[in-house]
């Protein structure tokens, strides 16, 4: 399965679900930038935007909620110590109040993944992020030395769902 997504105005990427109805586009907002997302064994439609093949997923995305995407850029040599990791996850977070969707994203091109979580508030994943769950997932601590494969500092974006019609 793939996953897409393309950042942009507004008023330009609104347009998409008119020219592809049937594709179930996902929107959200971070200040005045849009992202669109969707997923499937779909062909890629963006002209500019970054593909993925999805590793994991749990739960369904909602139109609605907070979307938390951890990108962390790994080397090609660790790309399979890095996504076994993920495979041995504890798969805590899909307990946590208000969690809906998790992704795990290997990028088509490139080396940044993405580790996305869908939230049905920004104050459940705020919760989430100051729990032991989390704390359990991430043993090393935030400043645990990251590992000799992740090519750079992790960065972390988030957004707000919003429906267009
Ligand atoms: C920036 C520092 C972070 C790094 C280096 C990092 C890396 C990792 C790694 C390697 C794992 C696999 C578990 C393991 O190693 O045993 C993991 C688990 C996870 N990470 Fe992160 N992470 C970071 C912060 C975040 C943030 C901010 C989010 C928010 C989206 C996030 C979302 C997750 C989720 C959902 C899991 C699975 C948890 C579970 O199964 O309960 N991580 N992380």
């Amino acid at each position: 399965m793939n996953a897409y997504m393309t950042n942009g105005t507004l008023d330009f990427l609104k347009k998409l679900p008119e020219k592809h109805p049937d594709i179930p586009f996902y929107f959200m907002k971070e200040g005045t930038s849009t992202l669109v997302y969707y997923e499937g064994n779909r062909k890629n439609i963006f002209a500019s935007g970054r593909s993925y093949e999805i590793v994991t997923e749990n739960g369904d995305l909602q139109t609605d909620g907070f979307v938390v995407m951890n990108n962390i850029p790994v080397a090609d040599e660790g790309k399979a110590t890095f996504e076994d990791k993920f495979k041995q996850r504890q798969q805590n977070v899909e307990s946590m109040k208000g969690f809906q969707a998790f992704r795990l994203l290997r990028p088509t091109n490139g080396n940044t993944y993405v580790v996305m979580t869908q939230w049905a508030s920004e104050s459940d994943y705020d919760n989430w992020k100051n729990s032991d769950q989390f704390k359990q997932a991430h043993k090393g601590g935030a400043d645990a030395k990251p590992p000799a494969y992740f090519l750079d500092q992790p960065f972390v974006t988030s957004y707000y769902m919003i429906e267009v019609d």
